[in-house]
């Protein structure tokens, strides 16, 4: 049986022996979830970079750039990380630099790996169905908030490994822990995370809806996948 293995912040990302394994990059609200939703709406490619220096010299080249910091538009770029701006039909066919506090920065640090996909709630049953057809050793990579674990991320995780329960044991204590704060939170998973950091700190910048949204399963079956040139693409 293939084991499934839940790293709570890209801090420890070099404690994992990444380069065998499927990387799942999870930032809920809501770097990965924009991901999902952009390349459901069309979006060709998504370029995940690190620095908003890489995000300009992209926007020099001429591609389209989302940047966020800290949960805010960071100034000078074409796109925040809201799920709805990735929606516009005009974004169709294009490719987007994004760069992101957490979010892409966890996909840069993931990079060793044999291969990285992108999930959320939004692509919850699509993604645990091509984890289940890949079945590779899985880890499931929490972007958290500047190093520090999250609330929203260690419940995603714990969701997909309940998915994933059947097939996939149990590498460490970090899934028991995952899987635990799902189990008792799955009922009323916005109830939960409304005691949380990024919670209030969204909700302070008026973006309920984008919780909400970011909060439903199932609404794409969309996985973001890293290809050879570092682009993300639909699968
Ligand atoms: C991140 O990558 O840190 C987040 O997506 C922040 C946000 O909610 O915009």
């Amino acid at each position: 049986m293939k084991t499934i293995d839940v790293c709570l912040t890209p801090r420890l990302i070099p404690d994992f022996k990444l380069e065998d394994k499927v990387v799942v990059v999870v930032d809920v609200l809501r770097a990965t979830s924009c991901m999902i939703t952009a390349l459901a709406h069309g979006v060709e490619r998504i370029l995940p970079v690190a620095t908003l220096e890489e995000a300009a010299a992209q926007q020099n080249r001429g591609l389209i750039t989302c940047a966020e910091r800290d949960g805010r538009k960071a100034e000078g770029f074409d796109l925040g990380n809201s799920p709805f701006g990735f929606m516009d039909p005009h974004l169709a066919g294009r490719t987007i630099a994004m760069t992101t506090t957490n979010g892409t920065k966890s996909i840069v640090l993931s990079r060793h790996a044999a291969c990285i996909v992108v999930g959320g709630f939004l692509n919850l049953g699509a993604l645990a169905r091509y984890l289940t057809v890949k079945n590779k050793d899985v880890v499931v990579v929490c972007a958290g908030w500047k190093d520090r674990v999250n609330a929203e991320d260690t419940l995603f995780a714990g969701a997909l490994a309940a998915k994933l329960a059947d097939r996939f044991t149990h590498a460490n204590d970090s899934v028991l822990l995952a899987r635990s704060c799902w189990e008792h939170n799955r009922a009323n998973p916005k109830h939960f995370l409304a005691k949380s950091s990024h919670f209030a700190r969204l909700m302070g910048f008026g973006l309920e809806k984008d919780i909400d949204f970011c909060l439903r399963e199932d609404v794409y079956h969309t996985v973001p996948v890293l290809d050879a040139e570092g682009y993300l693409v639909a699968r």
